[in-house]
């Protein structure tokens, strides 16, 4: 036990020290010294255009597409390791505090099917955390069921609620008794990895992408899903810190309960966020930073409709259009997040197209990890392997069950 423990020392000092490349620290040098980081990412994602896209919406209408593509596409979703997606530039930021502060757990939520959860007891499984993971209800898919046989594989501790209101609970317990002994208890992660730090990486992301196409490069619109807000928040004071607010929009695509997720919360994040880096930071990057109204509907745009019919559901309309994306470019993307988002996007593009404009300079975000979780499930030794999800907590099973003829 002791070997790994130093070499995980080892490598998260080489790690750690490795912080002061990534763009947020390098335009901001006193951050790299506030805030530390554990390296997940080795290096900027990729980025590209969407050309056989962009040839088919003119097809559509019999024309033919431009010589130069305009509709591009930041993936999010390539790693090599199974923890990649959205939730890996949070988790870079939680990772290290969570060491920083000693603790052996972590403890988060989300839905059945939660990809912040399966992220989180990914991390935990690679860094030697105890992971427990509460979860709430959503509707059984395919999908959900193989993220639940992961988080498992993953060695996670699970809580099955079958309401909001037990898991509500279960969340309040989780972060008071982190508050009350840190270090003690298992860290406590919110929802999403959305807050302060976790939202950092997405600041960083939004720099990474000005490093790749340069500031005159940079799309109008930048088209991303909107959870618990933290990866719009995150990019939109990017935009801030980059020097290029309101002349490229971050366009947030609903995909949560409004209660929670809406228009101004996703504005307070990001107003808190802001206030948080410059807190961080001494007074010479503090000059250097750009002051920012979060007011401004020129900067963010915060789309409702593509919710509907709810959360982790979707019409046929976000499947067709998960099929084409497929078809044409060849990406995946999940029916809960990132088909919703891709929806407004295609919409837009199409709606530029009949109206006889050009497709707009727009960006896709991909946020979601194409990681092929079978590899993790097939790798698990399983008692029943006919019936994997025996192995699960009892109060699991019938999310395996139900619908499907076979009894119990
Ligand atoms: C694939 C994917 N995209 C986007 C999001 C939304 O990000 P956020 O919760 O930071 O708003 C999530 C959140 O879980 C996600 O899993």
């Amino acid at each position: 036990m002791l070997i790994p423990t130093v070499l995980t020392a080892i490598s998260l000092a080489i790690n750690l020290s490795a912080a002061a490349e990534l763009p947020l620290f390098r335009d901001f040098p006193s951050l790299g010294k506030a805030i530390s980081r554990v390296e997940i990412l080795h290096g900027p994602t990729p980025l590209g255009p969407m050309p056989m896209l962009e040839a088919r919406l003119y097809s559509e209408v019999g024309k033919p597409a431009p010589a130069r593509p305009t509709l591009m596409v930041k993936r999010d979703d390539i790693s090599e390791s199974p923890l990649g997606g959205n939730k890996a530039r949070k988790l870079e930021f939680l990772l290290a505090d969570i060491f920083g502060k000693g603790a052996r757990g972590v403890v988060t939520s989300g839905m059945y099917g939660s990809n912040h959860a399966l992220a989180t007891a990914v991390a935990a499984h690679e860094y030697g955390l105890k992971a427990t993971l509460i979860l709430g209800p959503q509707p059984v898919t395919e999908n959900v069921r193989k993220k639940l046989l992961a988080f498992h594989a993953l060695g996670a501790k699970l809580h099955y609620h079958s309401n909001r209101i037990g898991m509500g609970l279960d969340m309040l317990w989780a972060y008071l008794a982190d508050k009350i002994m840190p270090g003690r208890h298992p860290y406590y992660i919110p929802p999403g990895g959305s807050n302060r730090l976790g939202d950092v990486g997405y600041v960083n992301a939004f720099l990474e992408l000005r490093d790749q196409l340069g500031v005159d490069g940079l799309p109008d619109t930048v088209v991303v899903p909107v959870g618990t807000m933290g990866t719009s928040a995150g990019l939109l004071v990017g935009t801030c810190l980059a020097g290029v607010w309101e002349r490229v929009k971050i366009a947030g695509v609903n995909v949560a309960d409004p209660l929670l997720t809406n228009d101004g919360a996703t504005r307070s994040e990001a107003r808190r966020l802001y206030n948080f880096i410059r807190q961080s930071a001494d007074a010479a990057d503090r000059a250097r930073m750009p002051s920012c109204n979060f007011k401004s509907r020129k900067a963010f745009e915060f789309i409702e409709q593509y919710y509907a019919p709810g959360y982790g559901a979707a019409y046929p309309n976000v499947f067709s259009g998960m099929e084409l994306l497929k078809q044409t470019e060849g990406l995946i993307v999940d029916s809960t997040y990132s088909a919703k988002a891709f929806l407004y996007f295609l919409d837009q593009s199409r709606h530029a197209i009949a109206s006889g404009r050009a497709l707009p300079h727009m960006l896709f975000w991909l946020t979601y990890n194409a990681y092929d979780f079978d590899q993790v499930i097939n790798k698990h030794h399983w008692t029943n392997a006919a019936e994997k999800w025996r192995d699960l907590p009892k109060p699991f099973w019938r999310l395996f069950v139900e619908g499907r003829p076979r009894a119990q």
